[in-house]
């Protein structure tokens, strides 16, 4: 007998509204597939209990996910390993181009390897988000430039779509154990 996984509990960790915005769209988008998908911003602990399977997201800042997010992994790692779980983040290094971008931005910071190591999930992503001018060093400026970054709305709406289908069709096809 096949049992279909349905309930996914979608997390965020941000602060400008771009990962929530990834967040909110993932969601609806699974719930538009059938499945039944419930957001949460990190923040609020919510608990792993119920759900068949977990999608987490957080912006990236100075090289690790938000301090919602990380705690969130390691206080229900146990819960998260024996389950199906998609990570994305959401920062500058995926639109960075040129030479040095291109090297840069297919590296996974360490913080977040680790995170990986001990949940295992299915598939980790890492999208642009919303990048400020406004406020950021210029120490940080400079090296944006000489990495080929970019400011403003860099979402990929098309590849978080895809993202997110592929979730769905891992989960309509899935036998939880
Ligand atoms: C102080 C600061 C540090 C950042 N550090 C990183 C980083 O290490 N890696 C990265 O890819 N993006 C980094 N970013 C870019 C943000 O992650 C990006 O703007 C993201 O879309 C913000 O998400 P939010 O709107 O959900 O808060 C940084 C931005 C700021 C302002």
């Amino acid at each position: 007998m096949t049992n279909h996984i349905d309930r996914v509990l979608v997390g965020y960790a941000g602060t400008g509204g771009s990962t929530e915005s990834i967040a909110t769209f993932v969601a609806a988008r699974l719930n538009a597939r059938g499945l039944t998908a419930d957001l949460w911003d990190l923040a609020e602990r919510p608990s792993v209990e119920g759900y068949d399977a977990v999608v987490l997201g957080s912006r990236v800042r100075d090289g690790a996910l938000l301090r919602a997010a990380e705690n969130f992994v390691w206080h229900n790692a146990d819960a998260l390993r024996v389950r199906p779980v998609w990570l994305f983040s959401v920062g500058i290094s995926p639109s960075l181009r040129g030479p040095v971008g291109h090297l840069l931005r297919d590296i996974v910071p360490t913080r977040i390897a680790e995170l990986c190591e001990l949940i295992g999930p299915r598939d980790y992503h890492a999208f642009a988000g919303v990048v400020s001018r406004q406020g950021a060093p210029l120490l940080a400026r400079i090296v944006l430039r000489l990495c080929g970054g970019r400011y403003g709305d860099l979402r990929d709406w098309q590849a978080i779509e895809t993202w997110t289908d592929s979730i769905t069709a891992y989960l309509r096809g899935a036998v939880p154990a």
